[in-house]
């Protein structure tokens, strides 16, 4: 069952679009490797559905796209891998600057951008404030990053913190701890997409996905084009999130408040 319905120009209308879609860009490798070709010319090839998805998700009204750009894990690859990659992002951020802002998207970064070769991170933080004033979309680039890392230094900050006293332990709850944490600007993921055929996380928003619907597509990320991107926002469409309620309560229009959890435990004590 799919919730979306005609709009007369051939492209179907969705029920509800995702407020947050993070995506685990997976498979460059694997599909240039498939065409006899250098894993670069994947990467090359991936850049491109990048710009791809990025023009769908805010043509559908996605308020907030992330995008496994580069894990923490990924600097142990060969050296000319991570270097084209690297020239990849600067090419992304300095073509892409102009259009973005043009469209309305926002450019954040989470991980640890201070990791990246200068030139790459002077042309990142460079779309960052080009786009600075952009209110449609916000793209967030997930360069260097780890999701356990970002715990560890959320965690660590306030550790901290507390040790000089400018925090209580008791005032650490989930909304607290979040905003120590690098995506202290994006709301909860709500689906998370990955492409390249295998089912697993490596390490992508670990604390922000909690609730996230999963999604495991079997293409490789250069062919991940717009339809099916739309054919997987058309499958969220069609789900249900219960967030532990029954089905009955979700039909009935309980809608998810993250503090009914804290007065259902309030209450029961
Ligand atoms: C994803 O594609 C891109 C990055 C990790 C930067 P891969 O390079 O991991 O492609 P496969 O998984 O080897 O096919
Ligand atoms: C995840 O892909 C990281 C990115 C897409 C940037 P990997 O290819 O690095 O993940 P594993 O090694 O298969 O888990
Ligand atoms: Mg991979």
């Amino acid at each position: 069952m799919t919730s979306s319905n005609g709009n007369g120009n051939g492209e179907r209308k969705l029920s509800h679009v995702p407020r947050h879609v993070a995506i685990i860009m997976d498979g460059n490798g694997r599909w240039a490797e498939a065409r006899g070709l250098d894993r670069s010319e994947g990467h090359a090839e991936g850049a491109r559905a990048v710009r791809a998805s990025v023009r769908t998700a805010r043509e559908q009204g996605i308020e907030y796209l992330t995008l496994y750009a580069f894990s923490i894990a990924n600097w142990a690859r060969p050296r000319p891998e991570i270097d084209r990659l690297m020239e990849l992002l600067v090419e992304f951020a300095v073509k892409e600057k102009a259009e973005l802002r043009e469209n309305g998207v926002r450019v954040k970064v989470v991980g640890e951008l201070e990791d990246l070769p200068t030139f790459a991170r002077r042309a990142v933080e460079d779309s960052v404030a080009y786009t600075a004033d952009c209110d449609k979309m916000t793209l967030t680039l997930a360069l260097s990053y780890g999701g356990r890392r970002d715990i560890v230094d959320a965690a660590r900050a306030l550790a901290v913190r507390a040790r000089a006293g400018l925090v209580l332990p008791e005032e650490i709850d989930e909304e607290f701890f979040h905003r120590e944490m690098s995506t202290r600007e994006v709301p909860d993921v709500d689906l998370l997409i990955r492409t390249g055929g295998e089912s697993r996380v490596s390490d992508f928003l670990l604390y922000e996905a909690a609730y996230a619907e999963l999604m495991f597509v079997p293409f490789m990320w250069p062919d991940f084009d717009k339809k099916y991107f739309l054919s997987a926002l058309e499958d969220y469409a069609s789900r249900e999130r219960r967030f532990g309620k029954t089905s009955e309560q979700v039909k009935e229009g309980h809608s998810f408040d993250p503090l009914d959890r804290a007065r259902a435990r309030a209450g029961a004590s």
